[in-house]
């Protein structure tokens, strides 16, 4: 079937008022960068002639500002699923402007193709190459790119020459199948290839193609501060003590780590550190310093499902396909991120929290319990079923007027139960075997601010009596004084512990 090019304007009239859109890509890697803006436009039309256009939004995990951004400022949104990071799209969703569903990014496509999330209208996916029977090789995010295809009524391909042909090879595209049918995920180690290196679909859907150029929208790292480069050292001699103990193999385990710039900081201090043999990563999302230790031999291979790199990084990759192609996956969420792999290989997964309570329960999402962030994104596929399932932290935020360890989490993403370590840039709390009140006191003293320890310390003495020593009357004392006064410092807790 001949291929039919049409322009970003062309490709927008096939979606359709309520229509849900399936995007590819994962970060901004991978995802469509000119249809997105081409809708939005669609909808400020239609909108200004009175009438509705709102489109619901299945993507694979955050994306660009070409997409989540130009989307929302259009309000041009109906749902939206599974994690976001825009900052217009978060106040969308906060501002009830549009519904929004936090999904662990494993179970999305399962979850789709149950029925439980209805029906995919159209798919906008960004393609290296598209041929005329129908096969699609992805850019540099996968997201879920092979469920949505399968699904959809309707392709529309972004074709982007920003990423060369010869990718091909570089992903592994595999969908399982559901009950009672599903079988082993057959991965054994981060290297091995269980799927195909395209995208297959029926080409009669393929309703058009739009030709671009678009860079990614890679992002740059932010210089590391002392106290990102401090967690980052913590973790690593943590990891070297745990090897040297023995309950760390020696050949090491495969490595899951977050997004963000403590992630970068993670994986670069590990990298440094010469007691910690040459590691595989299996993760989610490849950021630049993976791609720094594959230089120099202290990644042997990562297995992802996107290679969420600044720009000049990904330039250089591409520049030496021949030497990332034999040492890079690029793979379905539901794959890269799938608790039964993840359990299987042993993972020591890395994840950043935005706040934990002292027993060791972490919120990755909201803000003082109700302003959502981003979402829970991988880190609860990852930590329930590693090996060793880390959290990470800075002991405060806000310039010190927040505590990042608060007596209870005003929202629970992962519990104490699946919470191993908990790291900050003053020390290293090994949950490990421990009470609730044992916890607690392994949190205050190793890893709390100086300025908050008087104050938890205080509160564990309140004299409660149970398993778990949380006074219901205090617990959000601190968030109810931040919000009140804007800095939990200034607890007083005898006007709650009344
Ligand atoms: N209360 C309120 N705000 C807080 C806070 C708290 N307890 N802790 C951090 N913040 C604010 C910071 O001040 C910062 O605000 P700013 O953007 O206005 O500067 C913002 O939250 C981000 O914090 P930062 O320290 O820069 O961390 P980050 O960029 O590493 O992001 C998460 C931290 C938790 C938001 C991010 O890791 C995330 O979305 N995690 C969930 C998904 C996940 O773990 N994915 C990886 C799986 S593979």
């Amino acid at each position: 079937m001949a291929l039919r090019f049409i322009t970003a304007e062309e490709a927008a009239t096939f979606v359709h008022n309520d229509d849900n859109v399936g995007f590819s890509g994962f970060t901004p890697a991978g995802c469509p960068k000119v249809v997105p803006g081409a809708i939005a436009q669609r909808a400020i039309e239609e909108h200004a002639k009175g009438n509705p256009f709102r489109i619901g939004m299945f993507t694979g995990a955050s994306s660009g500002d070409k997409m989540d951004g130009v989307l929302a400022r259009a309000n041009a949104v109906k749902f939206r699923t599974p994690y976001q990071s825009n900052k217009d799209m978060r106040s969308l969703l906060n501002a009830h402007g549009a519904e929004y569903y936090d999904l662990h990014l494993s179970e999305e496509a399962q979850d789709l193709r149950y029925g439980f999330l209805g029906k995919v209208d159209v798919v906008i996916a960004e393609a290296a190459d598209v041929t005329e029977d129908g096969e699609i090789v992805p850019t540099s995010g996968v997201g879920i790119l092979p469920t949505i295809c399968r699904m959809a009524d309707r392709i529309i391909i972004e074709l982007n020459c920003r990423h060369p042909k010869e990718i091909r090879g570089m992903h592994d595209i595999y969908e399982p199948l559901d009950p009672p049918y599903r079988r082993e995920i057959p991965i054994y180690k981060p290297s091995d290839r269980i799927g195909t290196d395209c995208v297959k679909v029926d080409p009669a859907k393929i309703v058009g193609i739009v030709r671009t150029d678009e860079p990614n929208e890679g992002k740059k790292f932010s210089p590391l501060d002392d106290v990102t480069m401090a967690i980052g050292q913590n973790v690593s001699d943590f990891l070297v003590s745990e090897l040297k103990a023995g309950r760390l193999p020696k050949e090491f385990v495969p490595l899951q780590s977050g997004v963000g710039n403590v992630a970068n900081a993670v994986l670069g201090c590990m990298g440094e550190n010469k007691d910690i043999p040459a590691f595989n990563i299996y993760t989610e999302v490849i950021q630049d310093a993976v791609i720094g230790l594959m230089k120099e031999d202290r990644v042997k291979f990562a297995s992802g499902c996107s290679l969420s790199v600044s720009n000049e990084v990904i330039r250089e990759i591409y520049a030496n396909l021949d030497f990332f192609k034999n040492k890079i996956l690029l793979r379905p969420q539901e794959i890269s991120n799938n608790p039964e792999v993840a359990r299987r290989l042993g993972l020591i997964a890395i994840n950043t929290a935005l706040e934990a309570d002292i027993f060791g329960n972490i919120n990755s999402t909201h803000v003082c319990g109700t302003k959502m962030m981003n979402g829970i994104g991988g880190s609860g596929d990852f930590t329930r079923s590693a090996m060793l399932s880390i959290f990470t932290t800075p002991s405060t935020a806000k310039d010190g007027n927040i505590s990042s360890f608060v007596p209870m989490v005003s929202h629970l993403d992962h519990s104490e139960h699946s919470v191993k370590v908990i790291i900050s840039e003053y020390g290293v709390a090994d949950l490990r075997g421990k009470s609730p009140i044992q916890r607690a006191r392994c949190i205050i003293d190793n890893c709390v601010h100086p300025d908050y320890k008087p104050l938890l310390n205080e509160y564990l003495q309140m004299g409660i009596k149970g398993h778990t020593p949380q006074n219901l009357k205090c617990c959000f004392a601190f968030h109810e004084e931040f919000m009140e006064n804007g800095d939990m410092r200034k607890v007083d807790w005898s006007k709650y512990n009344k």
